[in-house]
């Protein structure tokens, strides 16, 4: 048991897998983005507008540095963008198991379409700007990942069959 940490691109089912982890495991569900936005008493959307992306990323490295010292088993869903600094992954890695959750572009843009929350993809929504941006992620994201799920096609609760699965053969 432990921390597990889920990565991958918005839309890649983090927060809906992690759900099903809580329902079918002993790890409890953390939402990294909910945990800051009640930090600061303000919507992603609008500490980007206001403070700025520099200050949100700082704001997810303190996150992960306060959870890296639990004793509990969480499961921590994380912002799409968290596996791009190189301290995020060495906090992760460092206390935890990182699960990497990979869709295909088309699948991730039918996925977020309708949401309107994330101001990375604000006046953006077409797949091959979400294939561009998930293209330039991908190393990242990649050699982060202790194991990766390909999420497509996969209903959430095989996602969540095959992570336990994995993380008991590690
Ligand atoms: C981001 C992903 C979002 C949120 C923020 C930035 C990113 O989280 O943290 O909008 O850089 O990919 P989700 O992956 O949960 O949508």
């Amino acid at each position: 048991m432990g921390l597990i940490f889920l990565i991958g691109f918005m839309g890649s089912g983090k927060s809906t897998v992690s759900g099903y982890l809580q329902q079918y495991s002993d790890y409890t569900k953390i939402e990294m983005d909910e945990e800051i936005e009640e930090k600061e008493h303000m919507k992603i959307r609008e500490i980007f507008k206001g403070k700025g992306e520099e200050y949100f990323r700082n704001l997810e490295t303190e996150y992960l540095l306060q959870i890296s010292k639990t004793d509990e088993n969480y499961v921590v869903s994380c912002g799409g963008g968290v596996a791009m600094k190189e301290e995020n992954v060495r906090i992760m890695k460092s206390c935890g198991r990182v699960v990497w959750l990979d869709a295909l572009p088309g699948t991730i843009y039918e996925r977020v379409k309708d949401s309107h929350h994330r101001p990375l993809l604000e006046g953006h929504w077409n797949v091959s700007y979400i294939q561009g941006l998930m293209d330039k992620r991908r190393n990242q994201y990649e050699s982060a990942a202790d194991i990766c799920i390909q999420t497509d096609y996969q209903t959430p609760e095989e996602i969540c069959k095959k992570l336990l699965e994995e993380i008991t053969q590690e």
